[in-house]
C-alpha cells in the first residue's frame, strides 16, 4: 500500500490541498483532525472540561467513531450521527487541541488510523502522521505557512462564509492553537527527519497545489 502523509499547523492549507490531491491520484483521503474534532464536540456535549484529561478518558468507552472514507472526501458519524459539518465549527476545532493532547484519546485513535492505512492507498491529514501514525509512510510533506498568512485565509473563509470576524481574534487563536498542538507532551506537531517541508506563505492555492503534487508523484512514482 502507499501511503502519504502530510502534517501541518491549523490553516496551511492542507485539507483542501490534500483532498485534491486524493481525488487526483484515486487514494482514499483520510482526515484524522475529524476523529480529534469529533471527540472534542462529544466533550462539549457531555459538559465536560476538554483539557480535562480523566475527565475525556472516562467518555471514551461511550464514543464510537463510525469513519466513512471515499476519494477526496470523509464522512464521520459519532455514535451514529452524521458530524462531518458540525465538527468544523470553530470552537470545536479549540476542543479538538485541547483533547488531542491527551494520551488516552490519542491511543483511542492511533489503531483506527492504521487500519484505515492498511486497507488502502491513502492520504493522511493530521499533526504526527509521519513521526508516529504512519512512520513508514512512502512520502512525508510538512506543509505550513506563517501564523500571518493562515490567519489572512481563514479570515477571507470565514468571511465568504458571512461569519463575522477580525484579523487580530483570528490571529490570536491561531497562535494558541499552535502553541498548543507544538508543546503538548504526546506526539506533538513537528516535522518528521524525513519529511518534505513546503512553506505556501508567499504561494496561493494554485501554486501550492502544482508543488505538492509535484512532489508526491516524485516520491511514488
Ligand atoms: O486539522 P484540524 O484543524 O481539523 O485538527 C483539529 C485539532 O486536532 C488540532 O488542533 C490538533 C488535533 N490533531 C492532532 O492532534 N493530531 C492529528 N493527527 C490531527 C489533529
Amino acid at each position: 500500500m502507499i501511503s502519504i502523509a502530510i502534517d501541518g499547523p491549523s490553516g496551511a492549507g492542507k485539507s483542501s490541498l490534500a483532498k485534491r490531491l486524493a481525488a487526483e491520484l484515486g487514494y482514499v483521503y483520510v482526515d484524522t483532525g475529524a476523529m480529534y474534532r469529533a471527540i472534542g464536540l462529544y466533550t462539549l456535549r457531555a459538559g465536560q472540561n476538554t483539557k480535562d484529561a480523566a475527565a475525556v478518558a472516562a467518555l471514551l468507552p461511550d464514543i464510537h467513531l463510525d469513519i466513512r472514507p471515499g476519494q477526496g472526501a470523509q464522512q464521520i458519524l459519532l455514535n451514529g450521527e452524521d458530524v462531518t459539518e458540525t465538527v468544523r465549527q470553530e470552537q470545536v476545532g479549540m476542543a479538538a487541541s485541547d483533547v488531542s493532547a491527551h494520551p488516552a484519546v490519542r491511543a483511542f485513535l492511533l489503531e483506527t488510523q492504521r487500519a484505515l492505512a492498511a486497507r488502502s492507498n491513502v492520504l493522511m491529514d493530521g499533526r504526527d502522521i509521519g513521526t508516529v501514525v504512519l512512520p513508514d509512510a512512502t512520502v512525508k510533506i510538512f506543509l505550513t505557512a506563517t501564523p500571518e498568512a493562515r490567519a489572512q485565509r481563514r479570515l477571507a473563509e470565514l468571511q465568504a462564509k458571512g461569519q463575522a470576524a477580525d484579523y487580530a481574534t483570528v490571529l490570536a487563536d491561531i497562535r494558541l492553537r499552535d502553541d498548543q498542538d507544538t508543546h503538548r507532551a504526546v506526539a506533538p506537531l513537528r516535522q518528521a527527519a524525513d519529511a518534505v517541508l513546503l512553506d505556501t506563505s508567499a504561494i496561493g492555492l494554485e501554486e501550492s497545489y502544482a508543488l505538492l503534487k509535484k512532489t508526491v508523484l516524485e516520491h511514488i512514482a
